[in-house]
């Protein structure tokens, strides 16, 4: 009682301050905890997908070459392939996602490998996955496979006491709405500890997407131009010059908005809408992070293009009449002091013109136009570019006089092109990180919980799928829904750094 006395004479200020020192202590004993106790054995479900194939392979190669991948790795799929099968399917992803520059690191990676056949839901499955871990006591187990089985998987697990002392990476989309995304933490924590939770987006263990944060707080010159005084608008574009490539299933259940948009693209608007962490730490960034998606405006149809491939009703496992997505554009607000009234134009799709992903951060125009031939009427206003992939560079745009007896101009790039040393695979990274049972650059539930409920609304309405070309930029609606803004500044094509 005298304690609950106290603590209600403190002020909000001084409370604030106990909690962030409680969570910060609860997040230092969870790294203390769990760093000794790295996993000894990885469970990859979803063995024989599409996702191990075109990424966990290389990634556990990648692993396997900076010598940080020395446990059994226990591939799960219900496909009737042999251990000799996966080994050669290993290779060949490998091979075909760069050069195997180290064969020794390959021999050791596919020495790793062990396979079970098995339905996940039968109860045997487990049972020989068991038997596979041989002695190993504390796996990660990684969900690699539909978001339709993850419930399944994880109760499986539980039964079969797979879950004790492990850890689980559940693949995103977590969830298909709030409600899904609610009964899943709930079934999810009913089996493992919070903290053995990891969920996983890709996109935060880009190098090109940790830079924003690093670049926004490292930097003093942005801060006092970051804000609604001076942005007139934020457009990020996440393009692919291919179409679903054998996922016409997934798609079927997913479409572009759950896809990417929820989860990658979301992140990255955090990352650019955050207010400065208070202090040092991870646990600092969630907290800002978290923040942004609670003043995201929920969409309302009118906000979002939709737009389907010509051919994707033809692609395999694809309903004829399909009004699934493969192209999205939307206008999203935030309704913060910093980004009142800013609009953020966020676009993403199967089959566009480039596969590439940028950031343009739109300035405003001066507040006159002295030089007939600048911003707004003739120009864009100045900008900041994000180039996240390929590559990674930022570009400042800003008038410059050309030489002449007019004044007139053109705006260039100041380039920081960021030649980086060879960046690690976001899934070795991320793979490595929840292995050693370090969380930081995973995603939290609440803050995913806040994502689909900005989405909720357009999940369950929203205007049918507009055709669109191969090649192109999308429907021509999507240019609509940002013409009064300067139109998107569609990023070039480029070539992956080495
Ligand atoms: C995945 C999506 O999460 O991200 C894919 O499921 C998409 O559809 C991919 O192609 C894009 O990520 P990256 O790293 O390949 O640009």
């Amino acid at each position: 009682m005298a304690n609950a006395n106290r603590l209600a004479s403190l002020s909000q200020q001084q409370r604030n301050l106990i909690d962030m020192a409680k969570r910060k202590e609860k997040i230092e004993v969870t790294e203390k905890k769990n760093i000794p106790n790295p996993s000894d054995a990885l469970v990859l479900f979803g063995m024989t997908g599409d996702l191990v194939y075109k990424k966990i392979f290389p990634a556990l190669y990648a692993m396997a070459k900076l010598g940080v991948l020395n446990t059994p790795v226990v591939g799960v799929a219900s496909s009737k392939l042999s251990l000799a099968q996966i080994r050669k399917r290993a290779a060949e992803s490998i091979k075909k996602s760069g050069k195997i520059d180290d064969k020794q690191a390959l021999s050791h990676l596919l020495s790793l490998l062990n396979y079970v056949v098995g339905d996940y839901n039968d109860p045997a499955t487990y049972k020989a996955i068991k038997s596979a871990l041989g002695s190993a006591k504390r796996p990660t187990h990684y969900l690699a496979i539909p978001p339709s089985l993850f419930a399944v998987v994880i109760k499986g697990l539980g039964t079969a006491g797979l879950a004790e002392n492990a850890r689980v990476i559940v693949e995103k989309p977590f969830g298909r709405d709030l409600e899904s995304a609610n009964k899943l933490s709930a079934i999810a924590t009913s089996v493992f500890p919070e903290d053995s939770i990891f969920l996983i987006d890709h996109y935060l263990g880009k190098e090109a997407i940790m830079n924003i944060l690093y670049f926004r707080f490292a930097n003093s010159f942005l801060e006092p131009i970051w804000n609604r005084n001076n942005v007139a608008s934020v457009q990020i574009t996440l393009a692919e010059d291919f179409g679903v490539e054998g996922r016409g299933e997934f798609y079927e259940s997913a479409g572009c908005l759950r896809d990417v948009i929820q989860n990658h693209l979301f992140q990255v608007v955090a990352l650019l809408a955050m207010e400065p962490p208070a202090y040092q730490g991870f646990e600092a960034v969630h907290i800002e992070k978290a923040k942004v998606f609670k003043a995201m405006r929920p969409l309302k149809p009118d906000d979002l293009v939709r737009g389907q491939y010509v051919g994707y009703r033809k692609e395999p496992r694809v309903a004829k009449d399909s009004d699934v997505e493969t192209f999205c554009s939307l206008r999203l607000f935030i309704d913060s002091w910093r980004w009142a009234g800013v609009p953020w134009y966020l676009r993403s799709g199967k089959f566009l013109a480039a596969t590439a992903a940028e950031v343009l951060v739109q300035l405003k125009p001066p507040p006159q136009q002295l030089f007939n031939d600048s911003a707004p009427t003739n120009d864009r206003a100045n900008y900041l570019r994000f180039r996240l992939s390929p590559g990674f560079a930022i570009g400042l745009a800003a008038r410059v006089k050309s030489a002449g007896k007019g004044f007139v101009g053109n705006q260039h790039e100041l380039d920081l092109h960021c030649k980086s040393q060879k960046e690690e695979t976001p899934y070795s990274r991320l793979l490595t990180d929840a292995m050693a049972g370090d969380g930081t650059l995973f995603t939290r539930e609440d803050a995913i919980e806040s994502a689909w409920a900005v989405v909720e609304p357009v999940l369950k309405e929203h205007h049918s799928v507009l055709p669109y070309q191969l090649g192109s930029w999308g429907p021509k609606q999507s240019d609509e829904l940002i013409a009064a803004d300067g139109g998107w500044l569609n990023p070039m094509p480029g070539q992956a750094e080495n």
